[in-house]
């Protein structure tokens, strides 16, 4: 089923956020605000909603950060959940509930839920060697462990990843390795984890996602589409770390859920935390439609692992749709927690009290639906002063002075329709513009289409000019304004789902009831004789230069900050370099020849490329994404003169270029120019 309008009850939830920082407008822009938009209008339309969210506790970089600053994780969780919980109700994102998966709640759930797979013979219990702390006597997450990177060369790469150079690695790739926890080298170790063979769901899953090719977003249905072609593997659904949710079977001591098997589960406990024993209408009533509000990093996990995840349960729907959205940028760079490259929620409500909505609408207007998108403080200023002052606040004003100066804010007659069709049609066109905007996810034009009433609203006072009018025609001044009002009412209903704090002040504008509940959709207002309208008083009023100064010092003052690993998707910025420096670097355009594995190391490929002027012998951490027999006749990339190095005892005379797609996998970099074409 593709239409929202097909059924009653919805289950909406935004992506748990990992409780080892704050809320950024990042994450605003591209999961929270699109939903809570999402939801108030599903809402106001009569909907049973349910939307759920939390805090994420669980993982290994929370662990990282409270060794690093000596404190508990359940220290750091705390700080965090309770900081971003109360940016979150500040902005107004309407979370029914909002849970933690720290919560006993939460871990009985997601232990329940495991207990429930394995019992049904789900897992593949599988022997593999890990790293081991021989002084610390525990395992070591791949992020504890660093060493000098195979690609690069970096001295402290960690055993996930290079952030010299991005490459993903895997620990046992790295050279030297050492285990942070103690200094010492680690030593490998067996031991015991459960999988989720994903490859026996592949054609299930494929099944799925192919169903959903006519409405799901093209972005999210592409990436999973890719995901599939390259076959599912069997991932470890268990880890041996100390944090998270005890593995609830025998012999799983110093073993813990993985973060990504807990998180999702969340969304159940958050149900169960709001609605008791209800919770499971919201979850297996057929009539009842899941939609998860998540970032573009998140899209394996909700479209086929937790997907996976339902299955192998049984009795629970499945996602009817995943509208993940991609990054919003900041002042033309990543944002970045670690770097403290971000404007914090909790601070912009500090720093702009009051201002809630100015920020709701500018993140709804640039938000990143189809593509990255970029926030900049001056961009921020002028959809302030010339969109919100200018035209909304603008139109509001006017009609309230005009209405206080020729008729002391006093209503003469019964009000309750427009005495002019055009207003009519123009309102009507609105609600059903955003309407239909909102069920297509597209939360952008939506806004345009309810701010067009405002902008109507304008043009009708500019062209009628009722304060001429009034000495001739007061009676055609008050009709003009009556309309106004009107417009005034039925756009406090129409942006009540981007902007519910200006909806609000819209209704006490006009002195009319403003309950706390939901108010109707397409809702109408209507004015009594003798109705007095409140004191005219500004709806927005403009940024200055001199604010948004501020503003962007702090972000240029920052210093980095703790180290703080995890951000998987985002390594640092690099210094900047010379251009003598650029054209240093020989890359030229090659053929692969042929391609072996490496013996004992599974994500290393032997290559033999040829680049015109000779035939190089590579080692290439890519056997995870490509099968060493698809890649003869493949055009690359190769760094030619990079310094020769041992790699598992292969020579590897330089390097192929490789772009890493937000969700981990690899492409290569590749150009249709002639083999042994200079690249420059
Ligand atoms: N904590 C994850 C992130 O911030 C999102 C988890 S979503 C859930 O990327 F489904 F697992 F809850
Ligand atoms: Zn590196």
């Amino acid at each position: 089923m593709s239409t929202p309008n097909a059924f009653k009850r919805h289950l909406i939830t935004a992506a748990l956020p990992y409780a080892n920082g704050p809320v950024h407008i990042g994450h605003i822009a591209g999961c929270y605000l699109p939903a809570d938009i999402y939801v108030r209008f599903l809402k106001m339309q009569g909907n049973d909603v349910c939307f759920v969210c939390g805090s994420d506790e669980h993982g290994v970089p929370i662990t990282i950060k409270a060794k690093n600053e000596g404190v508990t994780p359940q220290e750091i969780v705390d700080r965090y959940h309770s900081l971003m919980q109360e940016a979150f109700f500040g902005l107004g994102i309407s979370f029914d509930t909002y849970h933690r998966t720290s919560d006993p709640l939460h871990h009985k759930t997601a232990s329940d839920f495991f207990l429930h797979l394995y019992e049904k013979g789900v897992f593949e219990e599988k022997e593999t060697e890990q790293y081991f702390d021989p002084v610390e006597k525990q395992f070591l997450a791949d992020r504890y462990i660093v060493g000098t990177c195979p690609k690069c060369g970096h001295d402290h790469a960690y055993g996930d990843q290079c952030e010299a150079c991005g490459a993903s690695l895997s620990p046992t790739e790295l050279i030297d390795p050492k285990s942070t926890l103690s200094g010492e080298v680690p030593v490998l170790k067996k031991t015991v984890n459960w999988f989720l063979p994903l490859d026996a769901f592949q054609e299930k899953l494929t099944d799925f996602i192919g169903s959903k090719k006519s409405y799901w977003k093209s972005n999210v249905y592409g990436q999973c589409m890719s995901w599939l072609q390259q076959g599912l593997h069997a991932r470890a659904m268990t880890r041996d770390l100390d944090w998270g949710v005890k593995v609830p079977v025998g012999n799983a001591d110093g073993k813990v859920l993985y973060v990504w098997f807990d998180a999702p589960i969340g969304y159940i406990s958050a149900t169960k935390a709001f609605h008791g024993e209800d919770w499971e209408k919201y979850w297996k009533s057929p009539d009842t439609r899941l939609v998860h509000f998540i970032g573009k990093d998140n899209i394996v996990f909700h479209c086929l692992i937790f997907p996976a995840m339902l299955m192998a349960h049984g009795g629970y729907n499945l996602p009817e749709n995943v509208p993940a959205n991609e990054f919003l940028n900041l002042e033309g760079k990543k944002i970045s927690t670690s770097r403290n490259w971000a404007v914090w929620v909790h601070e912009y409500l500090n720093e702009f009290p009051g201002r809630e909505d100015e920020l709701r609408y500018v993140l709804t207007s640039i938000a990143p639906e189809s593509g990255d998108s970029e926030f900049t403080w001056s961009d921020f200023q002028a959809r302030v002063n010339n969109e919100l002052v200018a035209i909304l606040g603008n139109f509001v004003n006017r009609v309230m002075v005009l209405y206080k100066k020729f008729f002391d804010s006093t209503i003469d007659a019964d009000v309750s329709s427009f005495s002019r069709n055009i207003h009519n049609q123009v309102v009507e066109g609105a609600f059903q513009n955003v309407s239909h905007n909102l069920h297509q996810y597209k939360f952008k034009n939506g806004l345009i289409a309810a701010m067009e009433v405002a902008r109507h609203g304008n043009r009708f006072l500019t062209e009628t000019e009722p304060w001429k009018l009034f000495k001739t025609d007061p009676l055609a001044t008050r009709a003009i304004l009556n309309d106004c009002l009107l417009l005034t009412g039925q756009l406090s209903f129409l942006l009540y789902p981007f902007m519910p704090h200006t909806s609000k002040r819209l209704l006490n504008l006009l002195n009319l009831p403003n309950s706390e509940n939901t108010p109707a959709w397409e809702s109408k207002v209507q004015f009594s004789k003798g109705h007095i309208l409140s004191e005219p008083q500004h709806l927005f009023t403009k940024i200055d230069d001199a604010q948004m100064e501020i503003q962007r010092e702090k972000l240029n003052s920052v210093v980095e900050v703790d180290h703080q690993p995890g951000e998987l998707n985002f390594p640092a910025e690099k210094a900047e370099v010379s251009f003598e420096d650029f054209t240093k670097m020989d890359i030229r355009v090659g053929e692969i020849l042929s391609a072996e594995k490496v013996k004992k190391a599974d994500k290393l490929l032997h290559l033999t490329v040829d680049v015109g002027i000779k035939q190089i012998s590579l080692v290439s951490g890519i056997a995870q994404y490509f099968a060493p027999e698809v890649l003869p006749g493949t055009k690359v990339c190769v760094l030619l003169n990079l310094a020769p190095r041992k790699i598992r005892g292969v020579m590897s005379q330089g390097m192929i270029l490789m772009a890493e797609n937000p969700d981990g996998s690899l492409r290569f970099v590749q150009s249709d120019a002639a083999t042994g074409s200079i690249v420059g």
